[in-house]
Formats: C-alpha cells, structure tokens, sequence
C-alpha cells in the first residue's frame, strides 16, 4: 500500500480582505520550503480567491474554496459554482463543513449535491462529518458519522471517490481549545476508515486521507499526526497567522 501524504488545510472561514489574504500567503510560502512531506492547502473566503491563486503560482501551496454550488449557473443568487472556482485557480473544495451544516441550513442530501459538483469539476472536495457535544454525550458519535457518511456519498461508487479527502471534525471541539484527544481522534478515525472499507471497499479504505479538525495548534500537531489514521489537518483559527500555520505545516520538524 502506497503510504498516505498528509494534508495540512487550513479553512479561514469569514477572514481577510483581499489585501490581507495575499500577505498571508507570501508570507506563509517564505517560510515554507519547496519540497514538503505534506501537501498544504489554502481557503480563503471567496473574494480573495483569484488574488490568492495568483500569489501562490510557484509554490507548492494549493487553493481550495470553503464551498461549491451542484448547478453550474442561474438563477442562484449568491452562490459559486465549480467552473467558477477552477477559473478562479482552485484545486480543492471544503464541503459540509458544521457551520454550513449549523447555520445555512446544510444537510445530508445538500451535501451529496456538493460532491457530486465537486468531482464532476476536478476539484478535490474535503468532505467534513462530526458529532455535536450533545451527540457525543448521548454516545451516539458512531451513529452520527454513519449517517453522514452514507448519505454524503449515496450513490457513489469506490472509482469515483479515489480524489475524496474526509475530514472528522467533532463540533464540539471546533474553535473551542477542546481538542479532542490523539486516542480520541484515532478511535473516530479507525472507526470511519472501516465504515469506508465497509461500504466501498478495502482499495478506498486504505488510500483515503482522513483529516482531523478542531483546534489544531502547534503544540498538538505532531502527537495528532503521529496516530495511524490521522492523515492531516483542517486548521481554523490557527491557519490564519502565516508563522503558526507555518508551525503546523513543519510539524514533523518540530516532533
Ligand atoms: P479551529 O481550528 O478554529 O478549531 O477550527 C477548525 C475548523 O473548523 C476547520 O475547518
């Protein structure tokens, strides 16, 4: 089995102005070097796309959007689309995030749309699942991520998911300082890894990079990424400062 690259992704939600996004992206490709054990990657809030894209040329750092539209155009105002995001320099897309999920009304079925987009476009979608606090006290974490999963990849077959990139994020541990623990964070892990293997097969299983969210820092990067399961990070709150992302992205350094 061809050993999984790590992704290190950092989602800048509603963050930065152009301005400030394409500083943080020279800044954050100084301190980078060229060749990287990771793959990284950028989302910056729309507006800032096509600036960004522009600032990485020559790095190894890759653009994603933090969301895709499943229609192509119309009558859909304030939505984007995957032709508008490719022409804008994206190669990754972030959907279902929880705070779509909690606050723009996203759902299951929503979410299957997106993917779908998503793959139709050549964008590699980072496709997020994870309990609330509520869910996890009630034990039904497990039950959640089956749901989620199987109804954010209804209809899929294995051959279309080989770009797919899941990202457990627990909600509860988003933007809080409540990082899950590494033996927390790998249990959810295994356990998705063999939902995958379940429904698609043990070639997926095996090559799909799991990434982790929710208050990844520098001082826990590395104890994460070390658990066998743990294939990467989607890094909120601190992906916006280019030197602690930096921190993140050189985890491996600093271990
Ligand atoms: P924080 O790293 O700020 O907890 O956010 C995680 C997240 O939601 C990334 O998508």
């Amino acid at each position: 089995m061809a050993a999984r690259k790590p992704l290190i992704a950092g989602n800048w939600k509603m963050h930065k102005t152009v301005a400030e996004a394409v500083d943080a992206i020279r800044n954050l490709a100084e301190r980078i070097p060229g060749e990287s054990k990771v793959e990284i990657m950028v989302a910056p809030p729309f507006t800032a796309l096509a600036p960004a894209a522009e600032a990485l040329k020559h790095t190894a750092i890759a653009l994603g959007a933090q969301n895709i539209f499943w229609e192509d155009e119309g009558p859909y105002t304030g939505e984007i689309s995957g032709p508008m995001l490719t022409s804008a320099g994206c190669s990754h897309v972030i959907i279902g995030h929880s705070e779509r999920r909690q606050y723009f009304g996203e759902t299951d079925e929503t979410v299957n749309k997106r993917l779908r987009a998503a793959f139709r476009h050549g964008l590699i979608p980072v496709f997020c699942v994870g309990e609330t606090e509520g869910e996890r006290e009630a034990e039904k974490t497990f039950s959640v991520l089956d749901k989620q999963v199987a109804n954010g990849l209804k209809d899929f077959v294995a051959d279309d998911l080989k770009q797919l990139v899941l990202a457990y994020e627990p909600v509860w541990a988003i933007g809080t300082g409540k990082t899950a623990t590494s033996e927390q964070a790998q249990e959810v892990h295994a356990f998705l890894r063999s939902l995958i293997e379940k429904k698609l097969g043990r070639g997926l299983a095996e090559s799909l990079r799991i990434l982790y969210g929710g208050s990844v820092k520098p001082g826990n990067a590395a104890e994460l990424m070390g658990m066998p399961d743990l294939d990467g990070a989607l890094v909120g709150g601190a992906s916006l400062d280019a030197k602690t992302f930096s921190e993140i992205v050189l985890y491996d350094r600093s271990a």
